[in-house]
């Protein structure tokens, strides 16, 4: 409202003017702007989206304060110019950015979108996908571009992590399958030829067989580190403390390695119990160290470390198949050659392998890659060309754990026994095997091929000691049902399991059920014998 006095000749005051306006409408038009420019700065925020508009007239640009994160610095220096991007944009990439954006504006389109790589200011590259419409005037002239940017770098890496995991588990079932079934051949081979090399009197013939006895063992080795990287390899993990079980292996470290490779080892105090498969964790670590040796041909040296470490949500969040919490790890670092990223990208595949041919099987990593995830661990090699690589295997640390027992094992003399055994396996050859191993160690031996027919075994049957039984087998009725039911039967029956893996049905994420007795193929007479008596006392 204004109000204006009017006055008389002789200057009084004889009334005022007052004008009234409504103002409601421009009221309402200035809140609805502010509204407006607050939602659209709360909206550039949102989104991770940078936010550029561009005038094609004067040249120059406005971009939201995201683009700072995309550069990777802080939000002042960025000059509002053309330049402040395509300086910017990867030099494979720029020249197609923009004639598809030039196309866009000399023909007429409304909308352009690209994607594309962006180096940041610290030399990284950046994965950018980047879109925009473009306002013309009415003669048709393009006057104006508005448009987004989003940084699809991190996504990209995690699909990336994402695709390499699932391609190893595809790998790992078709090796898994196939080491399967040789395991078995090879048990047939390894206990037959081992008979031979101690029945052929004739020295040439014996060392024949004794070479093939040498063969099979060599390729029982390479199924075990298959069957490990399938994570099917059954594992029998105890309360375990690294830094004893490192210390225990340093005199074997210390062979194994050239001495012109120094070895140093460090321990964190006390970094807690694990529960691992520690002859499993001795090759795994033999395997990283030969790894480092190799790598480092002029010498070099090489550190294992163990500490207790927690790997938080955020680790977690970039390495999806991580739980976040408290983990020992060992890590083993040299000084060597390095990898570039393709081969730490490939390293845990199995039979990818950057060594000579004989050299190097490529079974190494894929071996500790499965290891390690088998027992519920994470495994993550840093390394570099040139600058040496640190492979770190992280474990899950157990709870309230004591110090553990110490392990004393014995090997106890080829011992055979005469009680009654019966047999459940469905290769005929395998079991045809076991049958003659076990009667020339003195047992009493049935026979079958299912476990319908051990059942019916076991009804004709009159006393029966033990049953050794195959683990996955058709007809119906698997390993442990029929442990179950025979035990059943025949309360106090002693149950030996074989099996070249294992699966859901005795080895629980892994593991062996506690109190099951189970005997890997392929297993040497020794082990058979000694496995049986074990069992049976
Ligand atoms: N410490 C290391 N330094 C440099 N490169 C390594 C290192 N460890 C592994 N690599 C690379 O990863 C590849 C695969 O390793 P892996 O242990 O699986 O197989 P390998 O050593 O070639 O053969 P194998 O272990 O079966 O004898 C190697 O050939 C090598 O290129
Ligand atoms: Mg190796």
């Amino acid at each position: 409202m204004d109000i204006t006095p009017l006055f008389d000749d002789q200057g009084q005051c004889t009334h005022f003017v007052a004008v009234q306006r409504d103002i409601t409408e421009r009221k309402k038009q200035e809140a609805a702007l502010h509204q407006a420019q607050q939602r659209f700065q709360l909206i550039s925020r949102a989104t991770n989206d940078v936010i550029w508009d561009y005038d094609l007239v004067s040249g120059e640009v406005w971009r939201s304060d995201a683009y700072a994160g995309v550069l990777g610095d802080s939000p002042t220096e960025i000059e509002p110019v053309m330049e402040s991007w395509t300086n910017f944009i990867h030099p494979d990439d720029v020249g197609r950015v923009l004639d598809s954006l030039r196309k866009v504006i000399d023909g007429g389109k409304d909308l352009w979108g690209s994607e594309y790589r962006f180096i940041r200011r610290n030399g990284k590259v950046a994965h950018v996908i980047d879109r925009g419409f473009v306002i013309r005037d009415q003669s048709g002239k393009a006057i104006r571009m508005v448009g987004s940017m989003l940084d699809i770098t991190d996504r990209m890496a995690m699909e990336q992590q994402l695709r390499e995991s699932q391609k190893l588990e595809a790998v790992g079932h078709l090796t898994g399958g196939v080491a399967h079934d040789f395991n078995n051949l090879l048990t047939v081979i390894l206990g037959n030829t081992e008979t031979l090399a101690e029945l052929l009197d004739e020295p040439r013939m014996r060392q024949m067989a004794e070479m093939t006895v040498l063969a099979a063992k060599r390729g029982a080795e390479l199924t075990g580190r298959l069957l490990a990287f399938a994570r099917r390899q059954p594992l029998n993990p105890k309360p375990t403390d690294l830094s004893q079980l490192v210390d225990a292996m340093r005199p074997l470290l210390r062979r194994t390695l050239p001495e012109h490779i120094d070895l140093e080892i460090v321990h964190q105090p006390d970094p807690g119990i694990v529960e691992v498969d520690a002859s499993e964790l001795d090759t795994a670590l033999l395997n990283l160290v030969v790894n480092a040796r190799d790598a480092m041909r002029d010498g070099g040296k090489l550190t294992i470390e163990t500490a207790k470490v927690v790997l938080d949500s955020h680790y977690a969040t970039q390495h999806p198949e991580v739980t976040p919490g408290d983990y020992v790890m060992i890590s083993v670092s040299d000084t060597g050659v390095g990898m570039d990223s393709t081969t730490a990208q490939r390293a845990f595949e199995p039979f990818f392998t950057t060594k000579a041919v004989g050299k190097g099987s490529g079974l190494g990593l894929s071996m500790v890659f499965g290891f390690t995830k088998q027992s519920g661990g994470h495994i993550k090699i840093y390394s570099e060309k040139g600058e040496g690589t640190s492979v770190k295997l992280y474990f899950p640390q157990v709870q309230g754990m004591q110090q553990p027992a110490g392990q004393a094992k014995t090997r106890a003399d080829l011992e055979g026994g005469t009680e009654h055994i019966l047999i459940a396996e469905d290769d005929d050859l395998v079991r045809q095997h076991l049958q003659a191993q076990l009667r020339v160690l003195g047992y009493q031996v049935t026979a079958a091929a299912s476990g319908p027919e051990a059942m019916a075994a076991l009804d004709a049957a009159g006393n029966v000691d033990l049953l050794l039984t195959d683990i996955i087998m058709p007809g119906g009725m698997n390993g442990r049902e029929l442990a179950e039911r025979a035990q059943a039967k025949r309360p106090g029956l002693k149950v030996l399991f074989t099996s070249g893996y294992t699966e859901n049905a005795i080895v629980h994420h892994g593991r062996l059920d506690p109190g099951v007795e189970l005997l890997s193929k392929p297993y040497t007479r020794m082990e058979l014998a000694e496995k049986i008596r074990a069992v049976l006392d």
